[in-house]
């Protein structure tokens, strides 16, 4: 008989523990129920503890399938937006600024970076016709993401009060389609351009020699590099590669809902977006500066494909030697000591 009451009493025991588990929500449902009965006794029209419910992120019962979808109110989306239209759009904007007033202040100061000695008149192949193109398509859709980024996170804050609501929607709407489409032409010319430029980009012990000096660029020093130096390296490698990466994917989580990624990681893929396309943004205006009036002659040779030998000599020596001496070909893949050609007619220098 002992043995039979204490059997009854571990079954009650056992029941006891697994209830909580069991009808939990049910209970909790319950006295949420209650406690709102109880509000609305004090104070009439106060739906606070029904609100309190619906915010805690638990899954209710729902017909519409689809993930999540039992889950009214997410609480995340709400720190997210917060996050976003608050220290982001308000840091990021004045990094955009300092940026642009630290490029033009740099000029002033600095002014282009020229040539030491005068052009010889002789041109050089700098890039193929293929590599411009890789470059160009890379920097074209860029440029589109970046401007429709830029009025998608700040556009709001800066444009609609000087717009107004229907030009502002109107471009707001165009510039969220144009980034959606961009951003894979992107991440696709990124890819062909790393896969053509990384043996070039590759680190090479001359690259220390060239950061400790900062490149020459304030003491006006020549330093010798390869076919790129390590400014331009670090920027393949941190921005292109680094930076590409990482927006291209988490841009491609955004764009492609459909393969059922849960809320929170949508939220995250939209915070790492934003951050590193800002910095990818600022960056890139670095590059832009210096490719075309921060350095005298480089925004040819990426138009044309061609520089003066003087150009070579002076910002990719140790390239400008292997070429001349016919230890590496031509970017187009001619031979490289039949460089002291002339550039093709239409160029025009
Ligand atoms: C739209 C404006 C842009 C201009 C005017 C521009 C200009 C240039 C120029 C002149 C060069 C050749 C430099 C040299 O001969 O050493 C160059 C190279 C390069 N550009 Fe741009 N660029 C632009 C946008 C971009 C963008 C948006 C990216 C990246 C997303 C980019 C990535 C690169 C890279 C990685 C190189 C080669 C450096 C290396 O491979 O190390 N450019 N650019």
């Amino acid at each position: 008989m002992r043995a039979n009451y204490s059997g009854v009493r571990n079954f009650l025991l056992g029941l006891l523990l697994l209830l909580p588990l069991c009808g939990g929500s049910a209970w909790a449902q319950a006295q949420s129920q209650d406690t709102q009965a109880q509000r609305q006794e004090v104070q009439p029209g106060n739906n606070a503890p029904t609100w309190r419910e619906v915010r805690s992120g638990k899954e209710a019962y729902t017909t519409a399938k689809g993930r999540e979808a039992g889950v009214l109110i997410q609480n995340e989306g709400q720190a997210w937006r917060k996050l976003r239209n608050g220290p982001i759009v308000q840091y990021g904007g004045w990094l955009v600024v300092l940026m642009l007033v630290g490029i033009g202040a740099f000029y002033k100061l600095r002014g282009p970076i020229g040539l030491h000695s005068p052009p010889t008149g002789k041109m050089i192949e700098r890039f193929s016709s293929f590599e411009r193109i890789a470059h160009w398509s890379m920097a074209i859709s860029f440029c589109i993401l970046a401007l429709s980024g830029l009025i998608t996170l700040f556009g709001k804050f800066v444009l609609l009060p000087l717009i107004g609501h229907t030009l502002f929607g109107w471009l707001a709407e165009f510039g969220k389609t144009l980034h959606n489409f961009v951003g894979p032409i992107f991440a696709f010319s990124v890819v062909v351009f790393v896969v053509k430029f990384i043996g070039d980009n590759w680190p090479r012990a001359y690259d220390i020699t060239w950061l400790v000096k900062g490149g020459g660029v304030l003491t006006g020093e020549v330093v010798p590099s390869g076919r790129f130096n390590a400014g331009e390296k670090i920027w393949f490698w941190g921005g292109v590669i680094g930076l590409g990466t990482v927006s291209c994917a988490s841009g491609l989580v955004l764009d492609f809902p459909n393969f059922d990624q849960s809320r929170s990681l949508m939220i995250l893929a939209s915070t790492v977006h934003v951050i590193a396309g800002l910095w990818f943004i600022l960056w890139a205006a670095t590059h832009i500066y210096l490719g075309t009036v921060g350095t005298t002659g480089a925004y040819d040779a990426m138009r044309d494909g061609y520089v003066d030998e003087t150009w070579a000599r002076e910002h990719a020596q140790y390239w400008y030697e292997d070429v001349k001496a016919g230890r590496r070909a031509l970017p187009s893949g001619e031979p490289g000591d039949a460089t002291a050609t002339t550039a093709p007619t239409q160029v025009q220098h």
